[in-house]
């Protein structure tokens, strides 16, 4: 193995995909924009994958192991067009979102798909990134991993998700902090090493198939509580309904005046995937206490009452905590 192309590279996931990949001691090119840099030791190709001629600079020499990111079904259909025979081996990123339900839990890699989206039709994540692993699927056949990442957390996080609880139970400090209602919610998180490690290891060994990347299935209290002792938390911690949150216009999952991987009763299945499989092709899941503590590491480089992607601002959390009498 000494040849790996990474479609992308310079972004979250795919940056510590060519990171693991460096670290295998593996040349390691990376195709991109250009406006955000390689990692270091890491040599970018840089192209718009909206060119025709995108692939030209990478597609007159063969690789050991091809990674791919994107969403965009086109550029990936276009990238198996341009270098599936040039590949000893694909890895393709996709989602978990690729499943049909949200309100079944347990579903497995072999659990009913959404319909892929054609060409033409409006762009829709899920469906999307289906008609990717369909491009991938038959362009490279038993050459071809399809990776599910469930929720990915961990340093660096550019949703600013899974930082948002560890972040807000270390500044609250003393004071209160306001949670959503556990009873009956799951948390299901995998770190972004372990995903990236997966991908370099799947890669290194030419697994063929489809796999969840995903982590133990816990409980979201236990989320909350193992963040709340990261952070050092000593406050109270109020519990709000979910009627009171949703009265008050608080989000579910994700993005502004939200909480974070707080999730509709209706989807009990989202955060509980099976991942026996990602454990027999030789994933490794590091504790949820290693990656609380990393995350707060990076939150506070990053400054704990910085604007947020996701979350409530602490001018907020405090308005809505009035409102419940703490
Ligand atoms: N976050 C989660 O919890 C989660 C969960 C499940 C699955 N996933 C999947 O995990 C992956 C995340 O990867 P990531 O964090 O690396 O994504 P990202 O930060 O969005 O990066 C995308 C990469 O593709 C490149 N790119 C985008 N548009 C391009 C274009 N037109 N031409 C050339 N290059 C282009 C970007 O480079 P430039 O912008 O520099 O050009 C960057 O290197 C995605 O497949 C996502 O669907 C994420």
């Amino acid at each position: 193995m000494t040849d790996v192309l990474i479609l992308g590279g310079t972004g979250w996931l795919s940056g510590r995909v060519a990171h693991a990949w460096r670290d295998a001691g593996v040349a390691v090119t990376c195709l991109a924009r250009g406006g955000r840099p390689a990692p270091d030791g890491a040599t970018l190709a840089v192209a718009d994958r909206d060119a025709p001629d995108a692939y030209a600079e990478v597609a007159d020499r063969d690789w050991d192991e091809i990674v791919d990111v994107s969403s965009n079904p086109g550029h990936v259909a276009a990238a198996v067009a341009a270098l599936a025979t040039r590949a000893a081996h694909w890895t393709y990123v996709s989602s978990v979102s690729v499943y049909a339900r949200a309100d079944v839990p347990g579903q497995d890699e072999t659990a009913e798909l959404l319909t892929p989206t054609v060409a033409g039709e409006e762009s829709e994540y899920g469906r999307d990134k289906v008609a990717a692993e369909g491009a991938v699927r038959a362009g490279l056949g038993d050459r071809a991993a399809i990776v599910r990442p469930g929720l990915i957390v961990g340093p660096g996080d550019p949703t600013d998700r899974f930082g948002y609880w560890v972040s807000r139970f270390a500044l609250a400090g003393k004071g209160p902090v306001l949670v959503p209602e556990t009873d009956g919610h799951h948390a299901q998180v995998i770190d972004v090493d372990d995903v990236a490690a997966f991908v370099a290891r799947i890669g290194a060994d030419r697994w063929s198939g489809t796999v969840n990347a995903v982590g133990d299935v816990g409980t979201l209290a236990e989320l909350l509580e193992g963040a709340r002792e990261v952070g050092g938390h000593s406050g109270t911690v109020v519990t709000a309904s979910d009627g009171f949150l949703i009265d008050h216009e608080v989000a579910y999952w994700s993005g502004p005046r939200s909480l974070p991987l707080w999730l509709p009763a209706d989807m009990p299945g989202f955060m509980r995937h099976r991942n026996d499989g990602f454990g027999r092709a030789g994933g490794v899941l590091r504790p949820l206490r290693e990656t609380l503590e990393r995350t707060l590491a990076d939150e506070r480089s990053r400054g704990l009452d910085r604007a947020r992607r996701a979350g409530l601002t602490r001018e907020d959390e405090l308005a809505l905590l009035g409102e419940l009498g703490a």
